[in-house]
């Protein structure tokens, strides 16, 4: 099967996301001070592009995490309903950490992230998220640095998937509905 056959159309192409990401990185090398190490975790699995691709972009020393997490439930202030596949390597006590996302959809999954990695008491919290899709937000969350805002469409590419499929192409894309139906 070949993966693009399934895209009915390109949504953000590969120049765009690299002219972005690098704006991105040069935002945050800004806004954190030259001394500053950042703790950079990248939430899994759909962050792995934009983090692979934001982190060359930063200037500061950075230390590498990952973290796997899917929430359940409809509570959106507790904690309690996540549940973590891939927990941090080590502390982030007094440190200051970036969570990088793929997309902020309801913001359910950030926002209790948030709040769990909170209780360990990082120096501070960001969130960079590579698409906002604000029309979905459930819960009042949002990046501090944020790529695109984009229109309440299923997307896929560049670290997203449907159904655990089409992560790799090298851009973001919608597919053909039937693509959606048929769960290739
Ligand atoms: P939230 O808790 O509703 O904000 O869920 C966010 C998660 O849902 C993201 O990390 C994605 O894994 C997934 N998601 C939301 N919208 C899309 C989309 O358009 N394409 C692919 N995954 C999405
Ligand atoms: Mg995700």
């Amino acid at each position: 099967m070949n993966l693009e056959s399934n895209v009915e159309r390109i949504y953000i192409d590969q120049e765009k996301l690299a002219a972005r990401i690098n704006e991105l990185g040069e935002e945050i090398t800004k806004f954190y001070s030259e001394e500053e190490e950042i703790v950079v975790i990248g939430v899994l699995n759909g962050s792995f592009c934009f983090m692979a691709d934001l982190v060359r972009k930063i200037k500061q020393p950075v230390t590498i995490e990952f973290f796997g997490c899917s929430s359940y439930g409809h509570s959106t202030e507790s904690s309690g309903n996540l549940k973590i596949t891939k927990d941090l390597d080590h502390d982030i006590a007094d440190k200051h950490v970036l969570i990088v996302e793929d997309i902020i959809d309801s913001g359910t999954t950030l926002s209790r992230m948030k709040i769990f990695l909170n209780k360990r008491n990082p120096k501070t919290i960001r969130i960079a998220a590579l698409l906002d899709k604000p029309s979905r937000r459930k819960v009042d969350i949002h990046g501090d640095f944020t790529g695109f805002e984009i229109e309440d469409y299923f997307v896929v590419g560049y670290g997203l998937d449907f159904a655990d499929k089409y992560r790799n192409l090298p851009y973001i894309g919608i597919l053909k509905p039937e693509a959606y139906k048929s769960q290739i």
